[in-house]
């Protein structure tokens, strides 16, 4: 029981590192105050998609931000490939940082884990904090 315990508690913290580096990482989101990622981390769960399924398509409006932790993705726009995805980033920040249809579609390549947080979590969590800070006043 104990040994598990101990991986139990060490997969938590390395999922949480994970998370936590993708978002330090990504351009966009390293903006954010510490807080809101130790909040964003919190919340989010984790999905696992097949081979060849799409996880973002072009075009669509944008509910999730997302951050991959096993697996490859790539990124198309117009049918042609514009980029890939490797474990450790964060994507599909745009559509909800800047609130536009998706720019690009992204589509495993194998089958992925991918952590998600959704649109009205990361709003509720930007309004929490900024509310606080008014009562401060
Ligand atoms: P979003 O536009 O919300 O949805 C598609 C996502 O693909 C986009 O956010 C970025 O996170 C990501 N993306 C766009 N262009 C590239 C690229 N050239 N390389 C890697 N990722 C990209």
């Amino acid at each position: 029981f104990k040994t598990q315990y101990v991986f139990l508690i060490f997969y938590y913290s390395s999922t949480r590192k994970l998370l936590n580096d993708a978002i330090m990482s990504n351009d966009f989101l390293k903006k954010l105050e510490p807080q809101h990622m130790r909040e964003m981390v919190d919340c989010m769960y984790e999905m696992v998609y097949v081979e060849g399924e799409l996880i973002i398509q072009e075009g669509d409006a944008g509910n999730h931000l997302y951050v991959l932790a096993e697996g490859f993705l790539e990124v198309l726009q117009n049918g042609k490939r514009l980029g890939e995805i490797r474990p450790g980033a964060a994507f599909g920040e745009l559509a909800i940082l800047y609130n536009c249809k998706r720019t690009a579609t992204v589509k495993a390549v194998v089958q992925s884990h991918i952590w998600t947080l959704d649109r009205q979590t990361f709003q509720a969590i930007m309004m929490q904090t900024t509310q606080a800070k008014h009562e401060e006043y």
